[in-house]
Order: structure tokens, then sequence, then C-alpha cells
């Protein structure tokens, strides 16, 4: 298990699914952890329960991503680990896609995970003991093999994966040791998917049946990448993505 003790961090979207699973993970692993998400009452719960502190925020409002970080620093002393895994889907195709549904796939999914990484980088580099700390972005397959169904959701996905190299750049440019590194997980069993295998069921089934695994990952599954890559495990791991899919994109489609 990665020693994450003595680090502070920051969980978005802790209130279900990987969030969730990640919070745990990180606190099992030794972290101090803020966990933030739009819903209060389950964000609330789930922090207390693990012992972490809780502030409700939308990843999408820039200034409030100040006042996070702010938080984070006053409460820890620093802060070392930010996680920017809050995500929505949009479930529009290019075919009938608004302006509105694609401003806010957008804000919350990629503008969250830039202001997210620009608050964060202007507090872990004035940490006690030097520029240090590790972001770690959360994509998906869709970035890769994007969803026809889901034009903003893929976009805003694949954009998640140029952006974590921008930044791991140039934080290594800068001579921070603040490494920067996505996340790329395959179909998992989160209120995600449980909401599309309402509206369309046997969902659930068709999308396990893509990894050779034959399964869905359990989010823990995906957490324990993320605590890796939130580690000391990793130094010279920067811009790198990490798949955590079963191997569904290592296959050749005809198998
Ligand atoms: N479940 C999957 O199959 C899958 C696959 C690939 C990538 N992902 C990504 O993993 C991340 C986590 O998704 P999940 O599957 O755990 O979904 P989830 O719906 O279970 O959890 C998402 C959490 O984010 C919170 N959230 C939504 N909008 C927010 C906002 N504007 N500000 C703050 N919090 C907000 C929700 O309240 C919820 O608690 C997302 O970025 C998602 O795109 C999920």
């Amino acid at each position: 298990m990665p020693d994450l003790s003595g680090k502070a961090a920051i969980v978005t979207g802790c209130a279900s699914g990987i969030g969730a699973a990640t919070l745990r993970r990180l606190r099992e692993d030794g972290a101090k952890v803020l966990g933030t998400d739009i819903d209060e009452a389950t964000g609330n719960k789930i922090c207390q329960k693990t012992g972490a502190s809780f502030a409700v925020q939308d990843v999408s409002d820039r200034a409030g991503w100040e006042e996070i970080v702010a938080k984070a620093v006053s409460t820890f002393g620093r802060l070392d680990i930010l996680v920017n895994n809050a995500g929505i889907v949009s479930g529009a195709s290019i075919g009938d896609v608004d302006d509105e549904t694609w401003d806010r796939v957008i804000a919350v999914n990629l503008t969250g995970t830039m202001a997210g990484c620009r608050a964060a980088i202007s507090a872990m580099k004035d940490n006690p003991g030097g520029a240090k700390g590790s972001i770690i972005n959360i994509s998906s397959t869709t970035a890769m093999a994007p969803l026809p169904t889901d034009v903003g959701y893929s976009a805003s996905k694949g954009g998640v994966r140029v952006l974590s190299k921008s930044v791991a750049t140039w934080c290594a440019q800068q001579g921070y040791a603040i490494r920067c590194n996505t996340v790329i997980p395959g179909a998992t069993e989160t209120g995600i998917l449980n909401a599309a295998e309402e509206a369309t069921p046997g969902l659930k089934a068709a999308v396990a049946a893509t990894s050779p695994m034959n399964r869905l990952a359990d989010p823990a599954e995906t957490a324990a990448a993320i605590a890796f890559l939130a580690s000391d495990e990793c130094p010279f791991m920067t811009g790198a993505e990490l798949l955590v899919d079963g191997g569904a994109l290592s296959i050749h489609p005809g198998f």
C-alpha cells in the first residue's frame, strides 16, 4: 500500500462512485483529506464516516476554487494531492446537443479540472519544504473511443488528457516537483452507470462484455491507481496516463 501519511489531499466528487472510493482509500493510506461535492448531505456523511473534512463545491465555479484550496491549506497546513474527479455526462450527440448542455459539461469536466489544477499549483508551490505535489485528473476511455451519443462528455474527457500533459510539463519546466497525471477508467460500477442502466436496461452487461475480463470495475480498483500516483512511489511519472479498463481498449475489436 502506498504510504500517504503526512500528506494533505483534496478529492472532488467525493459523495459517490470513484470519488467516494478514492476518499476512503487515501484515508486508509494515511492522508488527511478534504472531500468536496455539490451533494452536501451525502458528501458530508461519507466524510464524517471516514474522518475527512467536507466542503460544498461546484467545481465549475472558478472563483470558488481559491476558497477550497485555502480551506485545505488552513486546515492541514499544506496541500500535497488534488484528485480532480467530479464529472457529469450530458447524453447529447452532435445531432441534438444544445449550447447550454455543451457549456455545462465542458464547464464541469474540463474547466473545473483546469481551475482545480491552477488553484492547487499556487498552493503546492509554496508547500513547507519546497514546491511539491501530485495532481490526478480523471479522464475516461471515451477520450480514446468516444461515444457517438455524448459528444460533450467525450470531448471534455479528451481535453482532460491534454490538459494534464500541459500542466505536467509546465510544472516540470518551472522546477516544481509537482506532478500531474491522468487516470483513464473504463466502465465502473457507479452512480453514472446505474443511471444509464435505468434508461437503457442491459447496458451494464453490454459494457462489461467490452472488457476481456467480462466485468465492470469496482471503484476501489480505480482508487488504487489514484493512490499510487498520489504517492511518492513514482517520482518520475508526470504527464502519464494509467488505463484502468480491464483491457477493454487493448483488444482487437474483432475478438
Ligand atoms: N463510472 C464510469 O464508468 C466512469 C468511466 C470513466 C470515467 N469516469 C469518470 O469518473 C469520475 C467519477 O464518476 P463516477 O462514475 O464515480 O460518477 P458518480 O456519478 O457516481 O459520482 C460523481 C460525483 O460528482 C459529483 N458532482 C457532479 N457534478 C459536480 C460539480 N459540478 N461539482 C462537484 N461535484 C460534482 C456528484 O454529486 C457525484 O457525487 C467522473 O469524472 C467520470 O467522468 C467514470
